[in-house]
């Protein structure tokens, strides 16, 4: 939530702004309330910021242009404390001639008790923000010692919660000074030239060079030149890595909308997160797990912890690897998980799902995981995130940067690298246990072009979505391995067009959700396999009936040879035949694309939708 950007460089005529809209440009994913800027001119400290989303900060920057300047920070907000307003946008100012500007993403926790302090002290407040405490507090800090490094070092000491704020003050020209806990910031490293972003998308047309933070740490950025120092006081270093991507994954690429190019990246994305996961002889090698075989193979329990979308992935991941590994697998939604007292033997494994690996709910499960001894593994998308760091172990995915806020390319990545680890697990048990993995690898290594196949066939599930643009409610059922895409359906489907939407086990239908069928009633039904080995597909085959019957028009996705189910469809959307476990990778396409199509349809903005923000950096 929130994103920072931060640049000192040359002066060149106009570049600080530029890189800093830029990179606002390019994070305004994860927060779009309001935005805004301050550079450093001429000793002094120019501002601009405006609510509503980065175009309105555009046209008044346009209007009204800043002097040239050589050092900047950019802030695009998703509202916490104080409404999304000008006032309540960053940059806040602090200092009797405003000379100190600060951006900040996260909560302050204490805000109320350091405000009141600065109240008695006769401080004036301009907005509701727990930021503008912040500013105050270094411009006073910095007042007594003179240096902005260590007077945010004497700041931060006094800060509770999360947060990553970044600091530029009038008589400090060349110098940006950040510092983070329990938030993200990496430092871009450029040619005489230095960047900060929330992610590496803010710097990623200037330098692919990058350096992660640690936790409780500052950086001082000149131009060309950082320095990173504990909340301590004490030198220390980043840890420096090259991105892998490059700045047109992070640009539309033609396409009408980010999640409409990152569905059609699914192929991709399922076909590099299973890369080199495999030997000549089709057996899994985790090297990177960096968990010995031993330990893994001692496991006897797994509890996923994630949010959203990414929770999803894990439901659909359980029944896969307590079908192949014979492993019970629970899974909890982070927020409730670090809340309760979950119960962790010396055995078991507790796997985070997070696209972001930032997700502050899911982060919290993680760390409550570790001080309850669990072994912790982070099935991530980005490299050197707060949640792989502080994980025992890491699964990257490689669905390259998802940029629109509803998860799609992302969904398909976790619950692969998911497979892929439930596969792992069961071929460390040996056997015919190994035997079974290596077919379902061979039958995974499949999959991309048969969701290939799913998007090249959309056409019709556009036309219904158009359709159904004055549609209030739908319904969404599903099975075993079909109900976690069922919601999954339903929740792309809330965020995108604003629709009440719910996902339903079909089974469960009789026990109350079934009133809710009225004639007209749109359902979606994904169709298990016929050839899941429970008899799945005869029983839904009969909830479709059982609908229809009371008057629900019902779309279904089927298999390919599914004739079964066309009686009591209205609308038939077909899918490959794939094996039972691994029908999710397709069964969710024609679901994520209705949603986007319905959503335009509608008129509504697709990547950003209304409240939301993509990376959810606080509880
Ligand atoms: O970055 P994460 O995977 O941890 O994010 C988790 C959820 O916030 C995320 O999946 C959310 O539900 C998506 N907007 C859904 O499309």
């Amino acid at each position: 939530m929130c994103g920072i950007v931060g640049y000192a460089g040359p002066a060149v005529d106009g570049k600080a702004l530029d890189v800093v809209m830029e990179g606002l440009a390019r994070l305004e994913y994860r927060g779009y309330d309001s935005a805004g800027v301050a550079l450093v001119c001429d000793g002094d400290v120019v501002s601009d910021k405006r609510a509503g989303k980065l175009a309105n900060l555009r046209g008044a920057l346009e209007a009204a242009p800043p002097p040239s300047s050589a050092t900047a920070i950019g802030h695009t907000r998703w509202a916490t404390h104080g409404g999304p307003t000008d006032a309540n946008a960053h940059p806040h100012r602090g200092g009797d001639h405003d000379q100190i500007a600060v951006v900040h993403n996260g909560i302050i926790e204490n805000f109320h008790a350091l405000k009141n302090e600065l109240l008695a002290a006769g401080v004036e407040f301009r907005s509701e923000t727990d930021t503008e405490v912040a500013a105050h507090l270094v411009a006073r800090a910095y007042d007594e010692v003179g240096d902005l490094t260590e007077a945010m070092r004497q700041v931060v000491g006094r800060l509770e919660g999360a947060f990553t704020l970044l600091a530029v003050h009038a008589d400090s020209p060349n110098t940006v000074v950040a510092a983070r806990r329990n938030s993200p910031l990496v430092v871009g490293v450029g040619d005489g030239e230095t960047f900060l972003g929330s992610d590496v998308a803010a710097f990623i047309g200037y330098t692919r060079h990058a350096v992660e933070l640690g936790q409780d740490e500052i950086v001082t950025i000149t131009p060309g030149h950082y320095e990173v120092i504990t909340f301590d006081g004490e030198p220390t270093s980043g840890k420096a890595y090259e991105v892998t991507w490059d700045a047109a994954s992070a640009e539309k690429g033609g396409y009408d909308t980010f999640m409409e190019k990152e569905i059609n990246e699914q192929p991709a994305a399922v076909r590099d997160t299973l890369l080199g996961r495999t030997d000549d002889a089709g057996e899994l090698v985790l090297d990177e797990l960096r968990i010995d075989e031993e330990r893994l193979n001692a496991v006897d329990r797994i509890t996923i912890v994630a949010c959203g979308t990414a929770a999803y992935a894990g439901m659909v991941a359980k029944y896969a690897i307590e079908t192949w590994a014979r492993i019970p697998v629970e899974v909890s939604l982070a927020h409730e998980f670090r809340y309760c007292d979950p119960i962790i033997g010396p055995n078991t494994l507790v796997v985070s799902i997070s696209q972001s690996g930032e997700t502050m709910d899911t982060l919290m499960a993680v760390r409550h995981a570790r001080e309850l001894g669990a072994l912790t593994l982070s099935i991530c998308n980005t490299h050197g995130a707060t949640i792989p760091r502080e994980s025992d172990a890491v699964l990257y995915t490689h669905a390259g940067p998802e940029i629109a806020v509803a998860s799609t390319k992302a969904f398909l990545a976790q619950i692969t690298a998911a497979y892929v680890l439930g596969l792992y697990l069961t071929q460390l048990k040996g056997g015919t246990w190994a035997d079974e993995a290596r077919a379902v690898m061979a039958a995974l290594h499949d999959v991309p072009a048969k969701v290939q196949e799913v998007i090249d066939q959309m056409g019709r599930v556009k036309e219904i979505a158009r359709f159904m643009a004055d549609t209030r409610s739908v319904l969404f059922l599903g099975r075993n391995v079909g109900y976690p895409v069922a919601m999954e359906g339903a929740l792309k489907l809330k965020e995108l067009a604003y629709i009440h939407a719910e996902g339903f086990a079909a089974g469960e239908l009789k026990h109350g959700p079934i009133a809710l069928i009225e004639p007209g009633q749109p359902v979606f039904i994904v169709v298990p396999s016929p050839d899941e080995p429970h008899g799945l597909h005869g029983k839904v085959v009969s909830n479709i009936q059982e609908i229809r019957a009371r008057g629900a028009r019902t779309i279904v996705v089927a298999e390919e040879g599914d004739e079964e189910v066309v009686p009591f469809a209205d609308e038939v959307i077909r899918i490959p035949a794939v094996a039972p476990l691994l029908q999710p990778l397709l069964a969710v396409v024609p679901l994520q694309v209705f949603a986007l199509h319905l959503s335009s349809a509608k008129g509504l903005d697709v990547d950003q939708p209304r409240n939301l923000a993509k990376s959810v950096t606080v509880e």
